[in-house]
């Protein structure tokens, strides 16, 4: 297997994403910025002779030069167009400017999209991509550490709807993501952290190891240690990969990387998005999780201590004991996973593994939501 050859190199992997004629691999290397052209260009094929990097201006700012260097480099022409940063400038209105963009410089068909920034940028471009001509091809650079172990992998692409995040997207599998862990280091601690708190979810809901991994390492992934990085992140991948090849479009696997989410995803609406970064969503969200699997009687309560204690390691989430209770609740069955009136709940039995479970009575998950919001972080 690849990433076990690729892990003896410590500092560098290769995971592959398997999934007929979409498969692809994910290169994740201190210094694979450089390679991005090389990359891009093995995965792109010869007759691509243009590529639009779509990034934003702090990221472009960066590290945009040295991508764009790589890819001359491999000999592609490049074209660059910026979009705003933040959650705003993943809108309907960015991806028309950005389609504009493409028609007006006679993008075609087998020339191909370089998606270089975190999430926002790679789930816009990724949008752009699917849509543009009925789809080209693109290539994901995630530069935070949500967008390199979460959203660049597994094809999710979504822009947001003035009524909801995410609701208008596709399906559009990359032919490459290009990871360098050592584009982390400008990143703001409390975005490294947001990230961090996805790898936890990995650890959860399929592997102890890695959940140990992180909590006994702490102090080197703050530090951004190379080898150990490469060692998250590609196990990270390597997780995201296996299930969503088991299950594309989420109707069944794929749904366990939701853990921590329904709770998460209501407590970001109801502070506004503007409170809370997803990934410390999702902390908040795993924290009650385990203490409804815990209250239902699936996991152990030594090993629900120890997921919860394993998120507040991470440092302290921001406050939400001014929230209520029952807005929280209503927020859950906005939820888009709702179904029939019924809300599936990814729950821990132990760490590295989780069930969905849609009986679990509203009891237990108001006295479990009501818990989370009165303790003190
Ligand atoms: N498609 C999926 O499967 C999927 C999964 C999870 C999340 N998402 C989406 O991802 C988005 C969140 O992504 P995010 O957390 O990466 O946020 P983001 O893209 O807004 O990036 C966070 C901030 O970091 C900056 N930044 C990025 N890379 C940097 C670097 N190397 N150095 C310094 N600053 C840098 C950005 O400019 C931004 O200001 C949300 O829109 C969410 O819906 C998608």
């Amino acid at each position: 297997m690849k990433l076990q050859s690729a892990i003896r190199n410590p500092q560098s992997a290769i995971v592959h994403v398997s999934l007929d004629e979409r498969s692809y691999d994910i290169t994740i290397a201190d210094g694979a910025l450089s390679q991005t052209g090389e990359i891009a260009r093995a995965a792109l094929g010869d007759k691509t002779r243009r590529v639009a990097i779509i990034s934003n201006p702090k990221v472009h700012a960066l590290y945009g030069k040295g991508v764009e260097k790589s890819l001359k480099q491999a000999g592609f022409a490049t074209l660059t167009h910026l979009i705003g940063d933040g959650e705003r400038a993943k809108s309907l209105r960015t991806a028309e400017r950005a389609w504009g963009f493409l028609i007006a410089n006679r993008f075609e068909r087998s020339d191909g999209v370089i998606a270089l920034g975190g999430g926002v940028v790679g789930d816009l471009a990724g949008f752009v991509a699917a849509t543009f001509l009925r789809g080209v091809n693109y290539v994901q650079i995630p530069t935070t550490l949500l967008a390199q172990i979460d959203s660049s992998v597994g094809g999710k692409t979504a822009v947001n709807h003035a009524l909801g995040k995410n609701l208008i997207g596709a399906f559009h599998q990359p032919r490459a993501v290009v990871i360098d862990p050592g584009a982390l280091r400008s990143l703001p601690e409390r975005e490294l952290r947001a990230g961090l708190y996805e790898a936890v979810k990995y650890g959860v809901i399929r592997d102890w190891e890695l959940f140990r991994l992180i909590e006994e390492n702490l102090d080197n992934i703050n530090a951004l240690d190379p080898a150990l990085m490469s060692r998250v992140i590609a196990r990270s991948c390597e997780i995201k990969a296996e299930v969503v090849t088991a299950d594309e479009r989420e109707s069944g696997l794929r749904r366990i990387l939701n853990f921590g989410h329904t709770v998460g995803h209501a407590l970001e609406a109801v502070t506004a998005y503007r409170r809370l970064k997803h990934g410390e969503a999702v902390g908040y969200g795993m924290k009650c999780a385990s203490t409804i699997a815990e209250k239902a009687g699936i996991i152990p309560p030594a090993e629900a201590d120890a997921i919860r204690f394993g998120v507040d390691k991470l440092g302290s989430l921001p406050r939400i004991d001014d929230l209520k209770t029952q807005d929280v609740i209503a927020a859950m069955s906005h939820d888009k996973k709702v179904a029939q009136g019924k809300l599936p709940l990814i729950l821990p039995t132990k760490i590295g593994s989780v069930i969905v479970r849609d009986d679990i009575g509203p009891a237990v998950i108001r006295a479990a939501v009501r818990e989370l919001l009165a303790a003190r972080y």
